[in-house]
């Protein structure tokens, strides 16, 4: 039996239960249940406090003026993008990654960046010594920042320090070392976790200092442990990039005071993360021809027109049950358009590998792929190459049509402006410039101009 106001918790998805067991009824996972002792049962009321005429609720209407929250700039373009336009002073981030991504190193850069702009800056590692920080600090260059520097796990101490002087960024790196000594539970229990962001959130909102918080991703892509606070902090960001590549990619996936589809771009070097002002030229391999199976898709990432390549590669299987693997798309949608190609263009895919890969190691999620990928998976079907000058983009839907999608403008002044001349996408758009628009309503004759090298006069 649970002692008195005793709850069992999760230590993977962070349900409750009443009682021990050995695999939590809400996820199925072993032995994660771990006892969390509770001041007073659950659902109950704290005693009220104050006299009966403060309490109660003032309302107010929808009308009121409130001003825009006001932003400080970190100095990282690319950061302050994802977060709306810079840190919201009282708001708390999450930036979640894999072990290895970068976080660190982009928020030592961003607390540098902000500290030589004028804003008062602490960074407390919970996982790196201040010799480590320093060394690192050094060899980015980043030396001279006016950054104040801590290395501590114990919640109540970075509280205490924090509280003796003014700030206006704080990074706590990460959530997971941290620990209360209020919680019996070891650091990285969800228990733990959750206590302690609870805390550096109220921190935040009292005294109007933007924390941001540094939380390890499992391979399942999800924010384990962290992943209990995202409903507790103002914005959640992740921080992406392929093990291999340099390109890294900065990601809102929640924001109270911003858009979540805003994408920053950096490339990892010898200097820590520079900032991808143009981040289709990076994406693009332009060297040479372009061979079957590859199509540029042009993509929209947020606010910022991206071009990535498709590469797909169809191959003779030699085995009984043909693979399909896909890198930077997802596979459910990789398997539908191989559905509606096989379906309705007659091109058979039943004994072949299929692989598909996004060039660069950026991950699309836009339904405007669709036509992107058929095309590269086409091309190399039919061992026929894109012309080199062509852009790709539509949406392609069960019944094998090619649908428009949105802000084709802007992706066709990308196009443009990185030279390129001609578009496979849906039929009706209105051509910008020099383009030339090779429209299509159904798959099947985007097909057919692939295999017959039929692309129209050339602009
Ligand atoms: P780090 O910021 O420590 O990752 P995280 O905090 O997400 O665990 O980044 C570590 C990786 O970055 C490491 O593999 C080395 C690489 N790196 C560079 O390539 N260049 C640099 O200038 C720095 C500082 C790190
Ligand atoms: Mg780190």
């Amino acid at each position: 039996m649970a002692r008195d106001g005793a709850v069992y918790v999760c230590q993977v998805c962070g349900a409750a239960q009443a009682k021990w067991a050995g695999q939590c009824p809400a996820c199925n996972a072993w032995n994660s249940l771990v006892e969390e002792v509770q001041s007073r049962p659950p659902g109950a009321l704290a005693p009220a406090r104050g006299s009966k005429q403060q309490r109660g609720l003032a309302f107010e209407t929808l009308q009121q003026e409130t001003p825009a929250p006001p932003r400080l700039s970190t100095g990282v373009e690319e950061f302050d993008r994802v977060c709306g336009g810079g840190v919201v002073p009282g708001s708390a981030i999450l930036l979640g990654g894999d072990p290895g991504v970068g976080k660190s190193t982009l928020l030592l850069q961003v607390c540098a960046s902000a500290a030589n702009a004028g804003l008062a800056c602490a960074y407390i590692s919970g996982e790196e010594a201040v010799d480590q920080i320093r060394g690192r600090a050094a060899r980015m260059g980043l030396a001279a920042a006016p950054v104040k520097l801590a290395a501590e796990t114990a919640l109540r101490d970075i509280l205490e320090g924090l509280k003796k002087d003014r700030f206006d960024l704080v990074v706590i790196d990460s959530i997971q070392t941290l620990w209360s000594d209020a919680h019996e539970a070891g650091p990285g229990s969800v228990t733990q976790v959750r206590a302690a962001a609870g805390e550096l959130v109220r921190f935040a909102k009292k005294r109007g200092v933007a924390v941001v918080l540094v939380g390890h991703v499992t391979k399942d892509c999800q924010i384990a442990g962290p992943r209990v606070i995202e409903h507790m902090v103002d914005a959640v960001l992740s921080f992406e990039g392929e093990r291999g590549y340099p390109f890294r990619v900065l990601r809102g996936v929640k924001n109270r005071f911003g858009a979540t589809d805003e994408i920053g771009v950096f490339e990892m070097g010898d200097a820590g993360l520079a900032e991808v002002r143009n981040p289709s030229a990076l994406f693009l391999n332009s060297t040479g021809e372009r061979a079957a199976g590859a199509a540029v898709f042009a993509g929209i990432e947020g606010s910022r027109p991206v071009l990535v390549e498709f590469q797909a590669l169809v191959a003779p299987s030699a085995y009984g049950t043909p693979r399909r693997a896909v890198v930077g798309w997802d596979s459910g949608r990789l398997a539908m358009v191989l559905a509606v190609l096989e379906a309705r263009c007659g091109l058979g895919f039943g004994n072949r590998d299929v692989y598909l890969n996004v060039a660069g190691g950026l991950r699309i999620s836009e339904p405007a792929a669709d036509l992107a990928a058929a095309a590269a998976l086409a091309s190399s079907a039919l061992e026929e190459a894109l012309p080199q000058d062509c852009v790709v983009f539509g949406e392609v839907s069960l019944s094998g049509d090619v649908r428009p999608v949105s802000r084709m403008d802007s992706r066709l002044k990308e196009s443009a402006k990185l030279g390129f001349r001609r578009v496979l996408g849906p039929n009706g758009i209105e051509p910008a410039g020099d383009i030339a628009l090779a429209g299509v309503t159904r798959l099947a004759d985007a097909v057919k101009r692939i295999g017959e090298q039929s692309w129209g006069a050339k602009a």
